[in-house]
């Protein structure tokens, strides 16, 4: 493995041969795995899990990393091609990308969606240019519209918790003061459809997932299924939350930007604002089963996404799911950067 970008990029299999390492990883550690390795990471926009499972990542195989937050100690990052560079900003990517590439083995690069163009940030044209400077290894750690980290790591999490690979899974939007990227329910659906399951996306009215992400997870079902010889996933989307939550082994929650009106900010604020109540609660698991359980990747808005009751209650397994981020980072960086055997002739 060159790069890992996108849970496209791999086959079914070859997603359960990094799951079954990071639980290898997990139980028998190898602290001096990486040594003499360095991981750069390159966060253009924050993080908490993913900058920290990273770095405890690499640390506990032995390497080392450095972080580089633009604007945060270390000059701004201008990305447009043809930039005049006449503001506050002091160096562009084309020079400052292959300069932190040079200084490591591997780069990890976190940059979220403009949140303007939908067909651009769907074609990753941001996290495109970045990844073609670039040649060293390189993982995404957030891109405008997949998170590969994240969604291996719920895998796992999907997996420790004997949720059956054909169970069904509701992807629930939820409100949040902001647009949020496409990025976690992109990756969300793709994996739950590599992984065989039954998913259903709940969300109000101007929310739909954009067809370019359901075509493509829809192509990862047929796909995994054909090599498995079984059915493939469904995806299907409703506003009816008795009729989404009916049935479900997992309700995975996540805000996002509505696709209705992407890019014009006031017309989406006020499509969101109409959508307020959309904060999960009890009430909305009452056609679940008591076992139903309930993901968000984190970071989360109490109270307004979800409501303390349920985020502290039983079912759910978010504090879990931001745990298996360290074992899923290290299978990638072992993967990326584990010593290559050398032919003796
Ligand atoms: N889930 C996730 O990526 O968390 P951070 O934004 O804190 O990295």
């Amino acid at each position: 493995m060159q790069r890992f970008i996108d849970l496209a990029d791999l086959s079914r299999a070859e997603v359960l041969a990094l799951l079954a390492l990071a639980a290898r990883l997990e139980r028998a550690p190898q602290p001096q795995a990486l040594a003499g390795r360095i991981l750069g990471l390159l966060f253009m926009n924050p993080s908490l899990r993913t900058l920290a499972s990273c770095q405890a990542a690499m640390a506990r195989l032995g390497g080392s990393s450095f972080v580089i937050t633009p604007g945060a100690g270390t000059w701004q990052l201008e990305t447009r091609e043809g930039a005049v560079m006449d503001g506050g900003v002091a160096e562009h990517i084309r020079e400052g990308l292959p300069v932190l590439a040079s200084y490591c083995d591997a780069l990890g690069i976190r940059s979220f969606a403009d949140g303007k163009d939908l067909a651009a940030d769907l074609g990753e044209q941001k996290f495109s240019a970045m990844a073609r400077l670039v040649d060293k290894p390189l993982i995404n750690l957030e891109s405008a519209a997949n998170h590969p980290c994240q969604a291996l790591a719920d895998w796992k999490t999907l997996d420790e918790l004997g949720i059956p690979p054909t169970g069904k899974l509701v992807l629930s939007w939820a409100y949040h003061p902001r647009p949020l990227p496409l990025a976690v329910p992109a990756a969300t659906v793709h994996m739950a459809a590599m992984r065989g399951m039954q998913v259903t996306i709940l969300r109000p009215e101007g929310f739909a997932l954009p067809t370019p992400i359901l075509e493509k997870a829809r192509r990862a079902a047929a796909a995994c299924a054909q090599a498995q010889g079984v059915a493939p996933a469904t995806i299907e989307e409703t506003s009816d939350v008795r009729e989404a939550m009916s049935g479900a082994h997992v309700v995975y929650v996540k805000e996002w930007a509505g696709t209705t009106h992407y890019g014009d900010e006031a017309a989406d604020a006020a499509a969101r604002r109409a959508a307020r109540h959309w904060c999960l609660n009890e009430d909305w698991f009452a056609a679940a089963s008591p076992q139903c359980r309930l993901m968000h990747c984190l970071p989360v808005r109490r109270n307004v996404a979800i409501a303390d009751a349920l985020l502290d209650g039983p079912r759910s397994v978010v504090q879990r799911q931001a745990y298996n981020r360290l074992p899923a980072q290290m299978a990638v960086l072992y993967e990326l950067l584990k010593p290559r055997e050398t032919v003796s002739r």
